[in-house]
Parts: C-alpha cells; sequence; structure tokens
C-alpha cells in the first residue's frame, strides 16, 4: 500500500503487530454491524480477517500521528469492472465526530483518481448508517439509487444498500473550484 499522510493521520499498510488495536475496536458492538459484519469475538477470530486484510493489499490502515496507533482501516476494494472501485471504512469509537474519517476519504479519493487513474468510486451504506450517509455527503458523492434487499448481513436479516459514487471529471471539476476559492 502506498503511504499517504494528512493532517492528523498516516495510511499505510496493515501488519500483524496491530492485533490488539485492531481486535480492540473490532469487538465493539456498534462498530461491525453498521458495516455489515458480526463483532470480533476472539483475538483469533481478528488475526484471521487482519491477514487476510493484509494478503487483499485493498485496504490501508488509519495510524494518528500524535501515538503512532491503529485507529480504523479505509479500503478501496476492487469490483467487476477495471476502472471503478469501491470504498469503504472504520473508525475507532473513541474518535468518531472529529473529521478522521473525511481527513482520510479524501486522501483516498486523490490517490484513487490521480495515481490509480480510476473513472468512478462507489460507496454504500445501510439505511439507518446516518454516520456514513454524512461523511459521504461531505465527500460530495451523488446519490445513484436503492439496492433493495442487496446484502445479506452477518444476522441473516437482508439490508437495502443506498449506492452513491464520485467520477473523476466531478472531482476534477471539485478540485478547480477548490483551488479557485484559495486565490
Ligand atoms: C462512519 C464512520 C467511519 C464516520 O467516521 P467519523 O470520522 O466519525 O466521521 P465524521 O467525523 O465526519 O462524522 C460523521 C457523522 O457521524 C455523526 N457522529 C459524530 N460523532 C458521533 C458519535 N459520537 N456517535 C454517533 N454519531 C456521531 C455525526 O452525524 C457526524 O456528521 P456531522 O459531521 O454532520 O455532525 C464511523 O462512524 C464508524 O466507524 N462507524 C461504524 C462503521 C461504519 O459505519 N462504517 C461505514 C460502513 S458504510
Amino acid at each position: 500500500m502506498k503511504e499517504l499522510k494528512t493532517e492528523r493521520l498516516i495510511l499505510k499498510g496493515l501488519s500483524l503487530d496491530n492485533l490488539s488495536d485492531f481486535f480492540d475496536y473490532c469487538k465493539n458492538p456498534k462498530i461491525g454491524p453498521m458495516a455489515g459484519w458480526k463483532p470480533h469475538d476472539s483475538m483469533e477470530e481478528s488475526e484471521k480477517i487482519l491477514k487476510s486484510m493484509i494478503t487483499s493489499n485493498e485496504v490501508w490502515g488509519l495510524y494518528h500521528k500524535k501515538d503512532s496507533r491503529l485507529i480504523g482501516t479505509i479500503g478501496l476494494h476492487k469490483r467487476s469492472s477495471r476502472n471503478k472501485k469501491e470504498l469503504g471504512y472504520v473508525l475507532r469509537e473513541e474518535y468518531w465526530g472529529q473529521g478522521i474519517t473525511p481527513e482520510a476519504c479524501k486522501a483516498v479519493i486523490k490517490y484513487a483518481f490521480e495515481e490509480e487513474k480510476l473513472h468512478k468510486i462507489e460507496i454504500f451504506h445501510f439505511p439507518f448508517n446516518t454516520q456514513s450517509k454524512r461523511v459521504i455527503e461531505k465527500m460530495g458523492f451523488i446519490f445513484e439509487g436503492i439496492r433493495r434487499e442487496d446484502i445479506k448481513r452477518f444476522d441473516g436479516k437482508y439490508l437495502d444498500s443506498f449506492g452513491y459514487s464520485m467520477l473523476k471529471s466531478e472531482y476534477e471539476k471539485k478540485e478547480r473550484n477548490d483551488d479557485n476559492a484559495k486565490t
């Protein structure tokens, strides 16, 4: 994973050295179900999942600069088409509401369009996930529609997913507008 830096964060590849921090937030019942997965029950379960994330090479760890601890992840996942990827994120609860995820998203979106040369980034949230919805809105993603009973969650519930996307042209336009606003 290419290392990316923001004001408060370092985004870099995960390592098994991060296992205890990873388990610490993945066992929180307020986190996984919002993103579709079961809270982790054991360090062994977290280790298996952490290893698969490392192997996937699609997920950055979010490390806070103040103490270098792992406080979440952000992923850019390959999907059916070669020209688009899906963004996903998770953040340790103690850090919610400080704009950390938007800060990480900004760096990953820039990387995705400018270095990976993607044409489109997609993102989804469940109907009840207003926290993620706010991040998506703040990043300027465009609502595409609702996929009905799209995902079977770990607890057997079929959930609608609300889909959004950003095109490279939209990203470039926003960058130009931001530059103009600065001058
Ligand atoms: C979604 C998530 C990554 C957002 O990260 P974040 O860094 O807190 O994002 P922001 O700081 O921009 O806050 C987003 C919204 O969360 C809400 N929020 C803030 N603090 C909160 C708290 N302590 N508890 C509940 N919601 C809170 C606010 O509505 C905020 O929107 P606002 O900026 O309009 O006030 C985080 O809530 C999380 O990890 N959730 C569980 C996993 C998940 O849902 N992943 C995404 C799956 S699609």
